[in-house]
């Protein structure tokens, strides 16, 4: 790194800061970016060079903060500065009338509503301070939520610092938090690939991302929000106004509200996007209808719940009924069981329908489901539709109840329900074709080993050919075997044989995600091989000690556990081992894992919010840093929390040892 003075440091941190929240804005605000993802990874990249160079520079607002990096235990409870309340809804245009009706008794006809768009997600309160995020809280039970701030600072499209200085030093504006049906379906498809339960729908997922306790996997979701409200002492006197000025602040405001001089507008408003909203790239349930003018909207008041200057307008979630001509099971990769319906096929908000996720044996018992039933679907926020009921009046006389099945329907071995898990699932590891085909196709795909040319197809041919029975297998092929199946001509096979080769200097970490060990992801992969550096010490460690890695919970850590001490595993990883793949961190990045504390001593003292003493410990030391009970001249650090005694501090401050927050450390291991 160039030497540089820490005023020029400062001076570059500014400019970078400024032109990354601009680009940052084009991008996931305005969705009108200018620069490359490249250019911008550049600056970043020089940003975070300079902010490990001159710690003291780091701020809370910086751009780098983005990509999170914070483990929250525990979310504190605040009290609202503004009771959080709900919206009066309705679904029929005639309720609608009425409330035009109400507020016509209590301010007359001169006035307008302003119609928006009712976002599908979780609502959210933000407050800014100086121009800057100081909070984010959830809305809780509306009086009091969770401060949420540090994974709402990953939310790229809220901005850390507003543009502009035309607002007032403190306030608070609120919106939901999203997620794009785009991602809702990717987070699912990896959950699905790990042996998690997916997600029911984006709303359901947005409010599980906002609560991880591991900020950094919160940043890879890509959570989104619009803004639609307005908390303080403002220069402008209507909604509309305080939207427009909200967006030149900096805020993501849907493009998509509107005036409206009467319900006939409001009416005309709400039909228009009855349809167009199948369009949109997020969940919307309805619109929301509020009275345009503050000085209106105080004169009509609240009731105990709701403003009743407001409503929502939800839209049905559109259904139709149908009949069920049979139940399948699908067996995922690691074995869960899905049944799905197979329907008459039946037109659904546009598109035809012909199955309907059934999601578990308990939902098939809660709709008592009986073959050839007449059942109701319905597509809401899901992007599968399901069966919300049975018409009972048709079910034919004598008509046989669903019995969920008890024996794999791929290899006939007898199904396992674990204690508190929703699924069945088949244990036949090593004999389920379905099982034996997906771990291979997780094993290949691009995120872990990344053999090209051993996709879906091949392996489906490969399997059936009986040249492949297992991962390791992969790793024994024969050219001559290959030769005579179709499709397999000289170049083909060759192109294979380097991509296996190649595949042998894949890191660690991707093996580690790449041998599927249930609820192991890449993330937690990562981490895992960062913490224990090896297989051999992963598969060593007792249950309590995987419990204690940094963000393994009990479910992830009992997984692990079982895989590494199961036979057919050991088999496979020692096969794996010697054919040469990567079963520990190689130098430069074991070196890297635990070197960023290196040659620092710190104490520690008072009480954490977020990290508890052992793991304090655990965490610098596992990053090269030293721990020592008491204050001397080589101290580097004195880590302290809250509670903490006086007589510490003042003797550190004696021997002019740096005093940092839990915050501080953090941001030094980032
Ligand atoms: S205004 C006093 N505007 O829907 C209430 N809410 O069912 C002010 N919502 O609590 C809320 N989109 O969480 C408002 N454009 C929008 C909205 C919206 C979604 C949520 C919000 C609210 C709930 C009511």
């Amino acid at each position: 790194m160039s030497k540089i003075s820490e005023k020029e440091a400062g001076e570059k941190i500014k400019q970078l800061t400024v032109d990354l929240n601009h680009h940052n804005y084009l991008y996931y605000v305005k969705a009108q970016p200018v620069i490359s993802d490249y250019e911008f990874d550049v600056m970043l990249q020089e940003l975070i060079a300079l902010e490990k160079q001159f710690p003291n520079l780091l701020t809370t607002e910086s751009p780098s903060q983005r990509v999170g990096g914070f483990i929250s235990k525990e979310f504190v409870t605040v009290t609202h500065s503004y009771p959080m309340m709900s919206l009066g809804n309705t679904y029929s245009e005639e309720e609608l009338r009425d409330f035009d009706e109400r507020v016509r008794k209590v301010i007359g006809s001169d006035f307008e509503y302003v119609c928006e768009l009712k976002f599908d997600g979780v609502a959210i309160g933000l407050t800014y301070q100086n121009g800057k995020l100081l909070r984010a809280v959830t809305r809780g039970d509306g009086v009091r939520g969770d401060d949420v701030t540090t994974n709402v600072r990953t939310i790229r499209s809220i901005p850390l610092s507003l543009m502009g200085n035309n607002f007032p030093d403190k306030f608070e504006i609120r919106g939901e938090i999203i997620l794009d049906k785009k991602t809702f379906e990717r987070i699912n498809a990896e959950r699905a690939d790990i042996g998690e339960t997916p997600f029911a729908n984006p709303r359901n997922s947005a409010a599980g991302t906002l609560k991880l306790q591991d900020s950094s996997e919160v940043a890879r979701r890509k959570l989104d929000c619009f803004l639609y409200a307005l908390y303080g002492d403002f220069d402008f006197s209507t909604h509309y106004d305080g939207l427009k000025m909200a967006a030149d602040w900096g805020f993501k405001i849907s493009e998509h509200y509107q005036l409206c001089k009467s319900i006939e507008d409001v009416l005309t408003f709400i039909e228009s996007w009855r349809k167009k909203r199948d369009l949109l790239p997020f969940d919307i349930d309805g619109i929301v209808i509020k009275v345009n003018n503050f000085r209106q909207q105080e004169e009509l008041g609240f009731t105990a719940k709701s403003p009743k200057w407001a409503i929502a307008y939800k839209y049905k979630a559109e259904s139709a009924s149908t009949i069920l001509n049979s139940v399948v099971y699908q067996v995922g990769r690691t074995g869960t069981i899905t049944p799905v319906a197979n329907l008459k096929p039946v037109l659904l908000a546009g598109t035809t329908v012909k199955r309907a996720s059934l999601h578990n044996a308990d939902q098939i018992q809660k709709l008592d489901l009986h073959m050839h039933d007449t059942v109701f679907v319905e597509k809401g926020g899901e992007i599968i539709p399901k069966i919300t009921g049975v018409d009972f009046s048709m079910r034919q006389a004598g008509a046989k109840p669903v019995s969920y099945i008890t024996h794999c329907p791929e290899c006939g071995t007898e199904l396992i329900r674990l204690e508190g898990e929703a699924n069945h699932y088949c244990p036949n590891e090593e004999g389920c074709p379905p099982q034996i085909k997906g771990r291979l196709v997780h094993f290949t795909s691009r995120k872990a080993m990344n053999i090209d040319g051993l996709g879906v197809e091949t392996i489906d041919q490969l399997v059936e050919a009986e040249l492949l029975k297992n991962v390791a297998d992969i790793y024994h092929l024969k050219s001559e075997k290959l030769l005579q199946l179709e499709r397999m001509g000289e170049k083909t096979v060759s192109n294979l044989f380097e991509a296996i080769e190649k595949s042998k200097q894949v890191p660690f970490e991707r093996v580690l995600f790449a041998i599927g060990i249930r609820f192991v992801g890449d993330t937690t992969a990562k981490k895992l091989a960062r913490h224990f550096g090896s297989y051999q010490k992963i598969s060593q460690a007792t249950l309590e000690e995987l419990i204690q890695t940094p963000e393994i919970g009990d479910k992830i850590a009992t997984s692990i556990f079982d895989f590494v001490r199961e036979l057919e595993n050991i088999k496979m990883v020692e096969q794996l081992q010697s054919a040469g793949l990567q079963f520990k961190l190689d130098k430069a990045a074991m070196q890297e894992a635990g070197s960023k504390l290196k040659g620092l001593s710190f104490v520690i003292t008072g009480v954490f919010q977020k990290f508890e003493r052992d793991k304090l410990k655990e965490t610098i030391e596992i990053n090269g840093g030293k721990v020592s009970g008491s204050l001397s001249s080589k101290t580097s650090y004195l880590l302290a929390g809250s509670d903490c005694g006086p007589a510490k501090l003042e003797k550190a401050e004696k021997l002019k040892i740096n005093i940092i927050s839990e915050d501080d450390f953090l941001k030094m291991l980032q």
